[in-house]
């Protein structure tokens, strides 16, 4: 497969998750083990453009896809708002859901879905956060989705 754009050749048992190929395997522990059941959103990843629950997909299912983790947004230059923007509104609190968060939101904003606040909290509804910072989240994505399409430099 290819991580971050980086052609990566794994063997493993064939019951890996990729979540556990990635942080096990490949050492890319910005992708979070919150429930390892598809219920909180920490583990999410980009398969190939779209967002996926890595804790839900097995890493013999993404044999020569295109995954990119929360280490490979800095590559994005929407990206890069995000994660600045989740910094200057305080959009996390311990930051464990944070990657996902961001994942998903770039996710969100590649899809077209950050049309009204509230299309914002339904569409990153599968995204949680223990410590409630839903409001400065949804404001950091808000900034992002208003401002002009940065280009790649
Ligand atoms: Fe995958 Fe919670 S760790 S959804
Ligand atoms: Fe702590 Fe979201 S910032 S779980």
């Amino acid at each position: 497969m290819e991580v971050n754009e980086r052609p990566v050749d794994l063997s493993l048992d064939p019951r890996t998750s990729l979540l556990d190929a990635l942080r096990e395997h490949l050492g890319l522990t910005g992708t979070k083990k919150g429930c390892d059941q598809g219920a909180c959103g920490a583990c999410t990843v980009h398969l190939d453009g779209d967002r996926m629950l890595a804790c839900l997909t097995l890493a013999a299912q993404v044999d020569g896809r295109r995954v990119t983790t929360i280490e490979g947004v800095p590559a994005d230059p929407t990206g890069r708002l995000l994660a600045d923007a989740f910094l200057r509104h305080d959009a996390y609190q311990c930051g464990f859901c944070t990657p996902g968060q961001i994942v998903s939101a770039l996710g969100l904003l590649a899809e077209g879905r950050a049309g009204s606040d509230a299309d914002l909290r339904e569409f990153m509804s599968g995204n949680l956060c223990r410590c409630g910072a839903y409001p400065n989240i949804v404001a950091a994505i808000r900034e992002v989705a208003s401002a002009p399409v940065p280009s790649d430099e």
